[in-house]
């Protein structure tokens, strides 16, 4: 290697040949540097979930497709997307209700689960967290705490006024298993992810909003054992239960509205059954489903 080196700059040094010889040499460093440089920047932009030092470096894109267990994207969310429970008291517009669920759902799971107290849930969509609230019974008066999930900013905002004493965060249940952001058409208790033919029809009020995957939700809320996931997602229902990864969370109840599922309510039975759920009642528009086999030892107090 010397040798060679040393040759050369002989060679360039030799008088004579220095004034020829040094263009090349500055050419050669010139494009050296180029390719490297090149080289450097392509490579952060390829890197594409990179070991950040703080949620704070990353852009919220760097998560788009990320698997829903990465550790970043559980920190980013828990620390820039979940909104702690309040801390006062509740503010709400009938305070004199018990039930607020529309077709006596919080009243059928109290049944189920025996009157459990202190149990987790996680409420998607949770409307304004007050009216039709499949939870808001069980956090009052059996001192439940959980996971409010609602895309709509107008009804998250009015949501956040009502003093409920749970986990609250503005986004959709991702119908796929990693974060992704999607239109979200506004449409008060109606509201739902845009799909493909409405996308060329202007009228409505459109945003765009974070879908989350539910397990991703469940990391940042440090719990992969919960009593009840009431879905009422105006038609992803199916794919949202569908990103779970059932082998590592515990649910033993789940209410899902079926009248909204494309592909059918036997659709949701057969997948659901499939999990090990039975089918235990039809309120209204929605399903009721239990895991028999985790409910009934746990109500003779063996779990
Ligand atoms: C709730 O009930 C109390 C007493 O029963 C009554 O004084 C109050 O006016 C009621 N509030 C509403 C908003 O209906
Ligand atoms: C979850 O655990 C982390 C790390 O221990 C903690 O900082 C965070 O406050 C916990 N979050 C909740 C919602 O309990």
């Amino acid at each position: 290697m010397g040798g060679v080196w040393e040759e050369w700059w002989w060679w360039c040094a030799r008088p004579g040949r220095l004034p020829r010889a040094a263009p090349l040499t500055i050419l050669i460093a010139t494009v050296l540097t180029i390719i490297t440089l090149l080289f450097f920047l392509n490579a952060k932009g390829l890197s594409r979930h990179p070991v950040p030092h703080q949620v704070w470096d990353l852009e919220d894109h760097d998560f788009d497709g990320a698997p829903q267990n990465h550790p970043d994207l559980v920190s980013y969310i828990r620390q820039l997307h979940l909104l702690a429970p309040s801390t006062g008291p509740y503010n709400l517009h009938n305070p004199n209700f018990s039930d607020f669920s529309q077709n006596g759902q919080s009243k059928k799971i109290e049944k189920i689960l025996k009157g459990k107290r202190g149990g987790f849930f996680v409420e998607a969509g949770a409307y304004n967290g007050e009216e039709l609230s499949n939870t808001l019974y069980l956090e009052r008066h059996l001192g439940w705490t959980g996971l409010l999930v609602e895309p709509d900013p107008w009804n998250f905002w009015t949501l956040r006024k009502r003093g409920r004493k749970s986990h609250a965060v503005h986004a959709c249940l991702s119908p796929s298993p990693y974060p992704k952001e999607v239109t979200f058409k506004q449409s008060d208790t109606m509201g739902h992810i845009v799909s493909g033919s409405e996308e060329n029809n202007p009228h409505g009020i459109f945003t765009r909003v974070k879908c989350f995957p539910l397990y991703s939700l469940l990391l940042a809320l440090n719990t992969t054992s919960i009593d009840l996931l009431s879905l009422d997602v105006e038609g992803a229902e199916l794919q949202v239960l569908k990103t779970i990864p059932w082998e590592k969370v515990i649910i033993r109840v789940v209410c899902v509205e079926y009248k909204h599922v494309p592909e059918g309510g036997q659709a949701l039975i057969t997948y659901l059954k499939e999990k090990g759920y039975a089918l235990d009642s039809t309120l209204g528009d929605d399903f009721i489903f239990v895991r028999k086999d985790i409910v009934e030892r746990q109500n003779e107090g063996n779990l």
